[in-house]
């Protein structure tokens, strides 16, 4: 998929508390769309720090800089409180609107799946509302597997959404 402009190098690093508001920013966005996720209220910049400060290093954020500025970033956090998943953590990525279509999901996506297997999980999960195209080929390309669907798993502004279960052995 191309988006008619020439995308310029990008990099990738962990992300820090001064990146909260970008994320937030970009968060944002995917919630408004309401294709991405049944939350409906946009996150502050200060719930994004509180939120990095909490997950330290055991749960990493990874980002995506394109021109010096960030484009996307990838997230994760515990699956389950019991042990026995202790090497499983439930993903997010989102890219800026504006950058999508242009390889940065990818990038974000591989990171995060590269950073988790270094610090020891064995397995990244997510669900996917069935509509997300996207998101959907996305996960494909980074080599997650669709376990299965759950049917009316929330509502959404009244109406039900049905999500695509994801996963990737690291
Ligand atoms: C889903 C999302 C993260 C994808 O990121 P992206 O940067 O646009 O994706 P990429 O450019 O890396 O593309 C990855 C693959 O998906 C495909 N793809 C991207 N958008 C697509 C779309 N709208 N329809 C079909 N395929 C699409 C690309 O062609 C590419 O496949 P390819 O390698 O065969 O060409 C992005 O659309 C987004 O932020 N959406 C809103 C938030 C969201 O839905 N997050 C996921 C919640 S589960």
């Amino acid at each position: 998929m191309t988006s008619g402009v020439c995308p310029g190098p990008i990099t990738i690093r962990l992300a820090s508390s001064a990146d909260a508001e970008t994320i937030a920013a970009i968060y944002n966005e995917g919630i408004a769309e309401r294709i991405a996720t049944f939350e409906t209220e946009p996150r502050t910049a200060a719930e994004i720090a509180t939120l990095l400060a909490s997950k330290q290093d055991r749960y990493p954020t990874v980002v995506v800089e394109r021109d010096g500025r960030i484009v996307g970033w990838a997230g994760a956090s515990a699956y389950r409180s019991r042990p026995a998943y202790a090497g499983v953590a439930e993903h997010s990525v989102y890219v800026a609107r504006a950058a999508r279509g242009t390889g940065v999901g990818r990038e974000a996506l591989d990171a995060l799946c590269r950073v988790y297997a270094e610090r020891g999980f064995w397995k990244l999960v997510s669900r996917i509302f069935t509509e997300n195209k996207a998101s959907l080929v996305l996960h494909e390309r980074c080599g997650f597997r669709v376990v299965g669907v759950y049917r009316r798993h929330g509502q959404l502004e009244g109406r039900w959404r049905d999500c695509v279960i994801v996963e990737k052995l690291l």
